[in-house]
């Protein structure tokens, strides 16, 4: 059997023959290759530096104006078997894939040094941590990789270790920046052979494979072979003013919210009485039921890839905090002075996301989806547990989605098996996290539309097989930050004040209040919520939390042809379910 060295080694040889590179580079993840690297992408222009006085180890980097987003559309999920990729994934052929993807990488690199990335996506002697290698050409993905995931020296000698139990289970992702012409531009996906083959996009989601690739697409199909769920949820740890702690992990698409309510800052009020917010992930969540029935999840990332648009003092102070120094800026706006800018923050930007002079007639001066990229240790809310080999105990999952009308506020899921009903109806207005229209509905189940590996229908069986005899689950929650006023305004004033509900969920996890039951789940009942210091009249209130009864009477409908959409493999249990909701709503008097 070779070792797995010798099978990395081999793979490593085989791509340098592919995309003849002129130097290999095997990242060890040190401060000083780090450092390197900067240096040489400063004297070539890859990245800009900005106010070292104000932003200390800063840097801005603008990728090509048509690779600002992950491209669904060329994104795709290649099983043997079409069927298993489901239609929620766009598919091809494993064997026309290779030889598509082999073809663009056919002498790529000619010329440019390929790097080698060993990482771990979560704590290194976690044993619900897996690791990959990415190869590329793009100095900016090392460096981006070095901030996001524990790569270099120590996950290569964890790959080696593993390989004595598996023979080399590693994933395999390749990724060159190729000419970034869009119509050569492929996010490939083996979930069968763990590989991942990337062309063509420097952009986040496209390049950084330990990310969406690697985490979500690759690991949803590892979790359902062995039994976890890999999802696309943020992890908080809320702590009360006795000192107590409950996890709670919520799945939200992209740029609906999972950072901010990661990084949550409690309101005033709560504050004073000393209750404290954990972050401990906030993009990707890896869950595994522990020796007590209960879940156990760890974040596999080290670091945040945030939106930048909105970061402010008023909405987002911590994660404000953590972009002050050694932050990678992408496709921001710079002010005079050479302060990186975006919309929501005050002073003025001179220079837009594109290097040109700023001209509102433009559009936004920063890119709508500009990013930053930042260590998880730098965020003044990192809780220790995040690096705990065993994972945090979860005590409430949350959906949640753009939903400008119908979506309560909040609501809770009578047992898992209608939780996952919630999960797979949710739905939300699409944002600049992906290219193509914005405000568009959607749905977008668990958050994971564009990230589930394969077939939704067995992806939501996998998710019902976890209430099983011994199991101690999670309640499960729906919220809504984003309904709207016939105004157009949104009715919760959300962010911090986001807290009054997670405590409301807590409360019902403790079994302390009782909530009002409906047919579409239990809702809080007046005064469950604790609203002091809100400036939020009772009439809003009372349109947050009631039920539309004739609009949810067309929901179920709407959501029964989507599940529909999911046969043959949708679980017949998860048709009953909303049958049964759909049949509580007729009965009602
Ligand atoms: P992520 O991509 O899911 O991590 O989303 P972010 O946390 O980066 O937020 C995306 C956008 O939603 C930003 O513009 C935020 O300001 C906005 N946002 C986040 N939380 C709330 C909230 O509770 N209410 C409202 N109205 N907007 C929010
Ligand atoms: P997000 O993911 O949009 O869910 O924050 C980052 C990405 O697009 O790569
Ligand atoms: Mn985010």
């Amino acid at each position: 059997m070779a070792s797995t060295l010798e099978a990395l080694e081999r793979w490593v040889n085989e791509v340098a023959a592919l995309t003849r590179p002129a130097q290999i580079h095997w990242c060890d993840g040190s401060e000083d290759e780090y450092r390197t690297l900067v240096q040489q992408m400063l004297a070539d222009g890859t990245l800009i530096e900005l106010n070292q006085q104000t932003h200390p180890g800063c840097y801005l980097h603008r990728s090509h104006p048509s690779d600002v987003a992950r491209v669904e559309h060329l994104t795709l999920v290649c099983h043997p078997n079409q069927e298993d990729t489901g239609p929620n994934n766009h598919w091809m052929d494993p064997a026309e894939a290779h030889a598509k993807m082999d073809a663009l990488f056919a002498g790529c690199m000619e010329g440019r040094t390929m790097y080698v990335i060993p990482y771990c996506m979560g704590p290194i002697d976690s044993p619900l941590s897996r690791c990959g290698v990415e190869i590329t050409d793009s100095p900016y993905v090392v460096a981006n990789m070095k901030i996001m995931t524990r790569m270099g020296k120590a996950a290569q000698e964890r790959i080696e270790r593993e390989g004595l139990l598996s023979d080399g289970v590693f994933v395999k992702g390749l990724h060159s920046t190729g000419e970034l012409d869009p119509d050569r531009r492929f996010i490939m996906h083996f979930p069968e052979e763990r590989t991942i083959k990337s062309y063509g996009s420097g952009y986040g989601g496209n390049a950084l494979l330990g990310k969406k690739c690697h985490a979500l697409r690759i690991a949803s199909n590892q979790a359902r072979d062995e039994g976890w769920l890999a999802e696309h949820m943020l992890i908080v740890g809320i702590e009360n003013p006795r000192g107590e702690t409950h996890y709670i992990a919520a799945a939200f698409p992209s740029a609906c919210g999972k950072t901010n309510l990661a990084m949550l800052i409690p309101p005033e009020g709560y504050r004073r009485d000393g209750w404290k917010v954990w972050t401990v992930g906030d993009d990707i969540c890896w869950m595994r039921p522990g020796a007590d029935g209960r879940l156990y999840a760890i974040n596999p990332e080290a670091g945040f890839f945030g939106v930048a648009p909105g970061t402010s003092d008023s909405s987002n102070p911590n994660a404000l905090k953590s972009i002050a120094r050694d932050t990678i800026f992408t496709n921001v706006a710079v002010t005079a002075d050479n302060q990186p800018w975006w919309e929501g923050l005050p002073g003025t930007p001179v220079t837009d996301w594109q290097g040109r002079p700023y001209d509102p007639a433009n559009g936004p001066a920063a890119h709508p989806n500009s990013r930053f990229t930042v260590s998880a240790k730098q965020c003044p809310t990192w809780s220790p547990k995040a690096e705990d080999a065993q994972g945090v105990p979860i005590s409430a999952i949350v959906f949640g989605g753009r939903r400008p009308s119908l979506l309560p506020l909040v609501m809770e899921a009578r047992d898992w098996t209608h939780g996952v009903l919630m999960g797979a109806a949710m739905g939300s207005e699409t944002t600049a996290a992906a290219t193509g229209a914005v405000g568009v509905l959607r749905r977008d189940s668990m958050a994971m539309k564009p990230f589930a590996g394969y077939h939704y229908g067995d992806y939501f069986a996998h998710w019902l097989s976890f209430d099983r005899p011994g199991a101690r689950l999670p309640k499960i929650y729906h919220v809504n930050w984003f309904r709207k006023g016939r105004d157009g305004k949104f009715l919760w004033p959300g962010f911090g004040d986001n807290l009054r509900v997670l405590e409301w969920m807590i409360n019902r996890v403790e079994g302390k209040v009782s909530g009002v039951e409906t047919p579409i789940g239990t809702l809080p009942a007046t005064g469950e919520l604790k609203l002091d210091g809100l400036a939020i009249d009772p009439a809003t209130m009372d349109e947050l939390l009631t039920m539309d009864r004739a609009g949810w009477q067309a929901e179920l409908a709407a959501i029964g042809d989507y599940l529909d959409g999911f046969a043959p493999r949708l679980p017949a249990a998860l048709r009953a379910e909303q049958q049964r909701v759909a049949g509580a709503l007729g009965d009602m008097p």
